[in-house]
């Protein structure tokens, strides 16, 4: 049924509309409870891992046993890029910005399958579980890349983690830092209705394809107010320096109107419960890999908004101490919203695929407030 111009409402950033349903992630924003498909986020956090969680994204339901151990399996057999790609990884500007490259090599991965643009669920399935395996590849291909060393080819005997951090840096990862890997891939794998799945979405609802939808999220994940937030908190606690520069810095910026990085969300009026747990993860690792600093900095900033703003429910949100987390794992600052992408490949598909079971184009109307009879004047008399 539609509806007449007069009768629609204006919602600016779509802050009070609904646009569809869902049953993969709830969040309450009041009580700060996130769960996907049913499962409590600290649960899948402490217990589960990143493949099984995008199972649960996939499937709306926890494997078996031999059913997780097949799902490793054909994540495994995806790992690997074809020559072309590995080529064209090493053929991309060494100064490009990384989320530039892997926006680009995802679309690229489309070149190649000739079934790009097969809109069935079973080829959708599979164009899903291809770029969400090859991901670690892309990543840590450019990084090595970028840096002029030598690319590392995916090892098969890893968890999609594990292999992420042994293509990055080319030495087996600690169990310690390839759990914290996957926890921070677990937390970021799903999220309602957020900007890249919403424009994962409208693609997707025109009947393209995959590989466009994908895309179109990634670079709409990049900005600095979505997954590119990650970065800003990291680049915040570098300029800050030390303690005592904190409370200036905090209070410059508020009252000069600027964000703090990794704070406030549109639905979390509450503690972002990503961040609880990751909050304590990244004290251990912090302290395990000598940057207890860099956490106890993030605590001040913390009390300080707490102080300042915590009435109005801006709280840290999921990027505040994932910044630290990554840091501590030796990752580079502009490779933090590469490994966004790569966990919620997971939640951007999984959305896709769900709303593919009963599509329809999303096609939002605009308030007009331009002119109107307006007299064209031709170019020759202007
Ligand atoms: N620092 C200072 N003030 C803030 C912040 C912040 N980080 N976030 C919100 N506010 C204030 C804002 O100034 C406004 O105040 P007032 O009512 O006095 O004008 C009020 O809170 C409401 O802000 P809003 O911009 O209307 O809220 P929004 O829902 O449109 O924006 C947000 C949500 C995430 C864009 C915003 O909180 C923000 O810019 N945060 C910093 C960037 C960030 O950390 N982004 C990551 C979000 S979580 C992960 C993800 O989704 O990618």
């Amino acid at each position: 049924m539609s509806t007449t111009m007069q009768e629609m409402h204006t919602d600016i950033g779509l802050v009070n509309t609904i646009v569809a349903r869902s049953a993969l992630s709830f969040i309450d924003g009041e009580k700060g409870i996130l769960e996907y498909v049913g499962y409590d986020i600290d649960d899948l956090a402490r217990q589960s891992t990143f493949e099984e969680t995008t199972f649960l994204l996939w499937n709306k339901r926890l494997p078996s046993r031999s059913e997780l151990a097949d799902f490793n399996s054909q994540i495994r057999a995806n790992y690997d890029l074809s020559e072309e790609m590995w080529d064209m990884i090493v053929s991309l500007p060494r100064d490009a910005s990384p989320m530039h490259a892997i926006r680009t090599l995802v679309s690229a991965l489309s070149l190649e399958d000739p079934a790009a643009d097969n809109p069935s669920n079973e080829a959708n399935a599979r164009k899903s579980l291809a770029m969400l395996s090859k991901m670690p590849s892309l990543i840590a291909g450019f990084d090595r890349h970028r840096k002029g060393l030598d690319l590392i080819r995916p090892n098969v005997g890893y968890s999609l983690s594990e292999n992420f951090l042994y293509m990055l840096t080319g030495e087996a990862p600690t169990e310690r830092m390839s759990r914290a890997m996957d926890i921070c891939l677990i937390l970021h794998a799903d999220h309602g209705f957020n900007a890249s799945t919403f424009a994962a979405l409208v693609t997707i609802s025109t009947l393209s394809d995959m590989y466009s939808a994908v895309t179109t999220a990634i670079g709409t994940l990049k900005g600095p107010l979505h997954g590119g937030a990650n970065q800003g908190v990291m680049i915040m606690l570098q300029e800050i320096g030390g303690l005592e520069e904190v409370d200036s810095y905090v209070m410059n910026k508020l009252q000069n109107k600027e964000r703090i990085m990794g704070f406030g969300h549109r639905v979390y009026k509450a503690y972002d419960p990503r961040a609880t747990y990751l909050k304590t993860f990244a004290e251990g690792i912090a302290e395990d890999t000598g940057n207890l600093d860099l956490f106890t900095l993030s605590k001040k900033i913390e009390s300080i908004m707490d102080r300042e703003v915590g009435e109005k429910g801006i709280c840290p949100n999921v990027d505040f101490y994932s910044a630290t987390t990554y840091f501590s794992l030796g990752i580079d600052l502009d490779q933090f919203t590469p490994l966004f992408a790569m966990s919620r490949v997971a939640g951007w598909t999984a959305h896709c695929l769900e709303y593919l079971e009963d599509n329809r184009l999303i096609r939002p109307r605009c308030d007009y407030v331009g002119p109107h009879k307006q007299e064209y004047t031709p170019i020759t008399q202007r």
